[in-house]
């Protein structure tokens, strides 16, 4: 990835800090993305990865902290930038999150419908959903209900629906917990794939060792509410704190 601190990075988190009466969950941390790399962020149940993840997308507030989206603070921008700027970003929600009472094909057309006019998509909306689809390997299933899929095709679906409007940043939270291992396997897989294709940076949340060994080019530990240490994971693997340690034992 060459020297990173030169570079302007496309995403970036500064001194966020979120309690919950008195459960201070993030306590001043701090993540800079930069174009192309995969960037895993690993910490124990409970640390606080998606209270992060639901900061950085707007689901919730942060008590305090700056989130820049390509140099643009996002706190202070007004509706309209902000909601261009969300086409930037695709979010794999925790669980899959499809909507229930929504076939395969509507819940792909939904971000379609929202955001496609703003992002100046071009093509018709099926053959888009069909792409997408074609992408995880699962057209076939367009015209399907979420209840008629297996967990792991749930997952691409949910895949496809975070890149059907092709952003520059995907955020990629638990994307293999509750598969079997050969299932988990392809999604890192897709993902790898995805980086690829479209060169999309991510931001990857997980406490899945196995995928943080294979996805990132990068890791932060997020441990008590800090960016406790970063670096590759070989080089976290080697550290001798006892905190990292415990990440990377058996
Ligand atoms: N809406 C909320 N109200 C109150 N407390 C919350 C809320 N959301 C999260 N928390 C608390 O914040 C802490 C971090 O939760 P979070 O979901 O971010 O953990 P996590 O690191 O994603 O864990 P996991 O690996 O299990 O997904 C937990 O103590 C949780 O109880
Ligand atoms: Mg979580």
């Amino acid at each position: 990835m060459g020297n990173l601190k030169n570079i302007e990075p496309i995403l970036e988190i500064e001194n966020l800090s979120k309690s919950f009466g008195e459960n201070a969950v993030l306590n001043g941390f701090n993540l800079k993305l930069y174009a192309g790399e995969n960037l895993v962020v690993m910490g124990k149940s409970g640390s606080g990865k998606s209270v992060m993840i639901k900061c950085l997308v707007g689901l919730m507030r942060a008590d305090s902290g700056c989130i820049k989206i390509k140099g643009q603070d996002i706190t202070s921008l007004e509706h309209e930038k902000l909601d261009i700027l969300r086409t930037e970003i695709g979010f794999l929600f925790q669980g899959s999150a499809l909507y229930d009472s929504m076939t395969v094909r509507e819940n792909l057309e939904f971000p379609l419908r929202r955001h496609k006019k703003m992002k100046k998509i071009k093509g018709h909306t099926e053959n888009l959903v069909r792409e997408a689809l074609r992408n995880v390997g699962l057209e076939h299933t367009i015209d399907l209900m979420p209840s008629e899929l297996s967990g792991g095709m749930q997952r691409r679906v949910a895949l496809a629906r975070a890149l059907i409007l092709k952003p520059g940043i995907i955020l990629y939270d638990e994307p293999t917990t509750g598969l079997d291992p050969i299932t988990s396997k392809e999604i890192i897989e897709l993902m790898r794939k995805v980086q690829e294709t479209y060169h999309t940076s991510s931001l990857i949340i997980t406490h899945d060792v196995d995928c943080a060994r294979v996805i990132s080019n990068r890791m932060i530990l997020l441990i008590d509410g800090i960016n406790y240490a970063e670096g590759t994971f070989e080089e976290l693997s080697n550290l001798k704190d006892p905190k990292v340690q415990a990440f990377f034992k058996n």
